[in-house]
């Protein structure tokens, strides 16, 4: 076989070496060219010249190879004496996978440059492409739980979907929130989505660089919530650190601090909470020191605070404290006309990074309609999740919907045996049974205590924490 090159190479390899690894390359590529120091082909293989269709090898020696490859880029390489060692080349509607190294006399003149093409076609990087994009995708997800936990929000306002009158109403007052520094109080049942709207007038406040730090009151043991709140002093008690353990009023310092079921918050603590309120002050467990610091508050309860200031589970005083602006959030059931766009949104960000789902019918709307949403918002996202893996691909249908709504959930179905099925059935995981048993028991104790976790966990025979956790995963 005829040698593209004479010489050695710039990173001293003996010509023997080249020599012997040069067929090797050009054997297993799908193509190879050599062109002299002023661009011009003086070497193509067979399998190159018929890839490209150029006919006899013979007939293009000699040629500019710019005139024969519009899109190659051997100049470049000739130019700055560097490879290019991975490169996509799209020629007459192909893209060829191509490596391009320059090469060099004994005096380090470049004397010009060969290519080889690693692949005729993407197919053989498809395994690459999807690992590429599966990481992406890990990234992507990384990054938002990053954003969590970096004390940052996800949403904005427009992320609070719907047009109805009590919807622009929510958002008329969210604006005027985020525009003034007072408390705000957010009322709505569960799955109203008084989490978007606390995130979204920090975003639009004066505050957005700052942090929101979210706490969950209920989620939270009684007896860790002061610690949790306001932090610990070094050595306050045995097995404390030590150093100062920050409490969620210094994380939130200078931002927002987002007080969620704050209607769950046992009174001893809520004497504390007004005290720091009021003064802007903070005192860690186990300290006899004040620090003073700068949040400003958005509470959120699902509970009905009037109901417990009657009966006095909960302060007048830091009710008026929290509660500068009210802002109650109305259940889905109240406002139909904002299944359409929410089931879009809904679908939309449910799919993100797959194929498009088919549109849902105006039939199944009525069947979403009609039913009470005891869950809200985060019980129509489940629905649609649910309806999109039972049902056929990307048909919403009335049945697909009524199939994934829970009432459809009969003894029989959760009962196999109650009914024996026409067909065998694939068996799913027992993981996944167990799973989807949790969210219906769940989901059951939710709507016959028509969204009341506390009671919801009673039923259950859970703790309240327990519910929150399981939620949370559910959600
Ligand atoms: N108006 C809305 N537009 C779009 N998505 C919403 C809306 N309201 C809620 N959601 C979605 O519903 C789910 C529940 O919302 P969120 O956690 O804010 O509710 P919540 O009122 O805080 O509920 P909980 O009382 O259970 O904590 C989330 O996935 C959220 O993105
Ligand atoms: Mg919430």
């Amino acid at each position: 076989m005829t040698q593209p090159f004479k010489g050695k190479n710039k990173s001293g390899l003996t010509r023997e070496l080249i020599e012997a690894l040069f067929p090797i390359f050009e054997q297993a590529s799908a193509g190879a060219i050599a062109v002299d120091r002023n661009a011009r082909i003086t070497w193509i293989n067979s399998s190159y010249s018929e890839l490209l269709g150029l006919g006899d090898p013979a007939s293009v020696i000699g040629r500019p190879v710019r005139q024969l490859i519009p899109q190659t880029r051997m100049p470049e390489v000739l130019e700055s004496g560097k490879p290019l060692l991975l490169d996509i080349m799209e020629h007459q509607k192909q893209q060829l996978v191509v490596t391009r190294l320059p090469f060099f006399d004994e005096t380090d003149e470049i004397v010009g440059a060969v290519a080889f093409v690693l692949y005729g076609d993407l197919q053989p990087l498809t395994p690459l492409v999807s690992k590429y994009r599966r990481l992406h995708q890990d990234l992507v997800a990384a990054r938002k739980a990053l954003a969590q936990n970096a004390r940052t929000t996800r949403y904005s306002l427009s992320d609070f979907v719907g047009a109805s009158p009590g919807v622009l109403e929510v958002k008329r007052r969210a604006r005027l929130a985020a525009g003034r520094e007072m408390a705000v109080l957010l009322l709505g049942e569960t799955g109203t989505g008084k989490e978007v709207l606390a995130q979204a007038i920090h975003a639009a406040s004066d505050r957005a660089g700052k942090p929101f730090v979210g706490v969950n009151v209920a989620a939270i043991p009684d007896n860790l919530l002061e610690a949790e709140f306001f932090g610990v002093a070094p050595g306050a008690f045995t097995g404390a650190d030590r150093k100062l353990r920050e409490g969620k009023f210094q994380h939130a310092n200078g931002g927002t601090l987002f007080l969620d079921e704050v209607g769950d918050m046992p009174l001893a603590l809520q004497a504390k909470l007004l005290r720091a309120l009021q003064e802007g002050e903070v005192e860690p467990l186990g300290s006899n020191k004040v620090s003073s610091v700068d949040v400003r508050v958005i509470a959120a309860t699902s509970r009905d605070l009037d109901a417990m200031i009657a009966e006095g589970s909960f302060r007048s005083d830091l009710y008026y404290r929290l509660n500068v602006l009210e802002i109650p959030i109305p259940p889905l059931r109240q406002r139909p006309a904002d299944l359409g766009v929410l089931c879009e949104a809904l679908l939309e960000d449910i799919c993100r990074g797959q194929e498009p789902q088919g549109e849902m019918t105006d039939a199944a709307l009525a069947v979403l309609a009609g039913y009470d949403w005891p869950g809200n918002i985060r019980e129509l996202r489940n629905v649609l999740e649910r309806a999109l893996t039972m049902g056929e691909a990307g048909v919403l249908d009335a049945a697909a919907i009524s199939k994934a709504l829970p009432r459809s959930v009969t003894p029989a179905a959760i009962n196999p045996a109650a009914q024996p099925l026409p067909h065998p059935q694939p068996v799913p995981p027992l993981a996944q049974t167990l799973a989807a048993a949790e969210a219906g028991a769940i989901e059951q104790a939710l709507v016959a205590s028509a969204g009341n976790r506390s009671q919801a966990a009673r039923l259950l025979g859970i703790s309240r924490s327990v519910l929150y956790d399981k939620l949370a995963r559910l959600s």
